[in-house]
Formats: structure tokens, C-alpha cells, sequence
């Protein structure tokens, strides 16, 4: 499928989606969410992916919502049309892992994006923030939760209050993101680490996405009986018996997904 605003390649199980508006860093415009919910609910549809890398370019993985495109905007028209808020479902609603590969600037929509994946992996080139505060505006699709709950009310207040960026080094420190590597390991480090969860059985993929996700939605309580009801769901599958039989065995495992 040829897109205007990303560029999709399917190799080794992987979908690889990259934002693709070099002339404006990859700002997020409609046609380019349109797209991105189009591209993941497809990769999420096919059988020959198992996981997804979602990055940009070496400059802006994405700066932000297009502010050209929100600027004359009323609030009728963000009110009445819901903005932004049918495009982060693709993105929820996707049962594959998605990796986010972030090098240069993760702003405003671009910063949320990125912390709707399942995990991201920065460049030491990576910049995150949310300035939305110097247009007059908060985030929209997530950041005063999501920041909030990555890296804890002082930095999350701090970045969303003074609009300041937040370098790959302190993301890192604080939780934000789950490892930095040289901008030029970028994507072999992301497509290696999509390849090795390719791997495994995707019904233990899934599992765990619901089970982590589920941290954020419910109590301890409730999350620890979660995933030990998945826990034990997981014993009804081939996989399991497969994938402890290997290691019994000394052996590579074969999952199936059944
Ligand atoms: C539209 C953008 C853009 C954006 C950059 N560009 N960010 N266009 N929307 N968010 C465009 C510029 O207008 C410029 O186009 C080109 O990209 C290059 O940008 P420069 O500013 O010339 O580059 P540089 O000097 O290197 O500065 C990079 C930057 C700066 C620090 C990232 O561009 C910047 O501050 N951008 C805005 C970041 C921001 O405020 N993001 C939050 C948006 S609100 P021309 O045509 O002039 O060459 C938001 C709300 C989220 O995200 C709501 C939910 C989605």
C-alpha cells in the first residue's frame, strides 16, 4: 500500500513504518494520522507481522501536531469534530508490539506518539517535550497522563509547564524510555529487538501487552490476579508446552501461536 505521509516496508515479520514529512519534521497533520491508524490497523490484520517499529527521520521522529493545519481552528471545530480523538484507537486497539525508534525531536503529539508504543528506544540525538504550553494549548492525546505516569509528577509538571526538552540521557534515567544507542544503531537496535520478539509465541506477546497495560487501568490487586488468570490461561497452549519442552531440551523453541 503506497502512502503519501509514511513510508511502510514488511521484512522478517516486522513492519517497519516511518513518518514521512521531511519539510515540516514529520509534523502530524490529518492525512498522516489517517494513514498511521490505516498502516498499523493493516500490520495489526497481517499475518506476516509480528511486530511493529513506528520511527522518523534522523532530524524529527515528529514535532508535534501541525500547527499550520490547528492554527485557525475554533473551538467548535475541535469541540464538534473530536479532534485527534478517533486517531489514537488504531494505535490502542493494536494487539502486535509496537516499537517506538526515536532520533532528534519527540514534541507535543510527536513526544505522545511515541509513548503510546509499547516501549521506546531513543538515539542520544533523541529530544522530548511537550510545548504545547507555548502555544497556548496543553497536550491532547495523552501527554499530561502518560508523561505523568513514565517519569512522575516533579518532570512531568516541570516539562509541561516550562515547555523545556528533556535530552536522551535524563529519558532514560527517568524511565521514559527503555534504552539510548548511538543515532547510527538506531534501527538495526529496534529491528533487532522487533526481530527477537518475533520469535516468540504471539500469544505470549499478547498476553503480556494486556497484562502490562493493564498496570495503568486497574489496582495492584486486581492487576496481580490479571496475570496470573493469564498465567495460567497460557498453560492451554501449545506454545507452552513447546517452549518448556525446548528448554528441557536444550533446543530452540517452535511456537505456533495455538
Ligand atoms: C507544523 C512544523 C512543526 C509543527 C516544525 N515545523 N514543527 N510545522 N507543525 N509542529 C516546520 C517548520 O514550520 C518549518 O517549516 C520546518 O518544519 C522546519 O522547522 P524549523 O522550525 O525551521 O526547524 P528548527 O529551527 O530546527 O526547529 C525545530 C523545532 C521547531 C525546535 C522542532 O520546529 C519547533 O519548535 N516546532 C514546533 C514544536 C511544537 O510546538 N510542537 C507541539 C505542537 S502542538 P518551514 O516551512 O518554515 O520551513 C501539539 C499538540 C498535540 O503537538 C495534540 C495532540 C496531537
Amino acid at each position: 500500500m503506497a502512502y503519501e505521509t509514511l513510508i511502510v516496508e514488511i521484512e522478517d515479520y516486522v513492519a517497519l513504518i516511518r513518518l514521512n514529512r521531511p519539510d515540516a519534521l514529520n509534523a502530524l497533520n490529518a492525512k498522516l494520522l489517517d494513514e498511521l491508524g490505516d498502516a498499523l490497523a493493516a500490520a495489526d490484520a497481517n499475518d506476516k507481522v509480528r511486530c511493529i517499529v513506528l520511527t522518523g527521520s534522523e532530524k524529527a521522529f515528529a514535532a508535534g501536531a501541525d500547527i499550520k493545519e490547528m492554527s485557525e481552528k475554533s473551538f467548535v471545530d475541535v469541540f464538534t469534530s473530536d479532534l485527534f480523538g478517533a486517531n489514537t484507537e488504531p494505535m490502542l486497539r493494536c494487539r502486535k508490539p509496537i516499537i517506538a525508534a526515536v532520533a532528534g525531536y519527540a514534541l507535543g503529539g510527536g513526544c505522545e506518539l511515541a509513548m503510546m508504543c509499547d516501549f521506546i528506544i531513543a538515539a542520544d540525538t533523541a529530544k522530548f517535550g511537550q510545548p504545547e504550553i507555548n502555544l497556548g494549548v496543553v497536550a491532547g492525546i495523552g501527554g499530561t497522563q502518560r508523561l505523568t505516569r513514565f517519569v512522575g509528577k516533579a518532570k512531568s509538571m516541570d516539562m509541561h509547564l516550562t515547555g523545556r526538552f528533556m535530552d536522551a540521557a535524563e529519558a532514560e534515567r527517568s524511565g521514559l524510555v527503555s534504552r539510548v544507542v548511538p543515532a547510527a544503531k538506531l534501527l538495526p537496535e529496534a529491528m533487532a529487538a522487533a526481530r527477537k520478539i518475533t520469535e516468540k509465541s504471539a500469544l505470549a506477546t499478547m498476553a503480556v501487552k494486556e497484562a502490562v497495560n493493564r498496570s495503568y487501568e486497574t489496582t495492584l490487586r486486581e492487576g496481580l490476579l490479571f496475570e496470573r488468570r493469564l498465567f495460567h490461561a497460557l498453560f492451554a497452549t501449545e506454545d507452552q508446552k513447546e517452549g518448556m519442552s525446548a528448554f528441557l531440551e536444550k533446543r530452540q523453541p517452535q511456537f505456533r501461536d495455538r
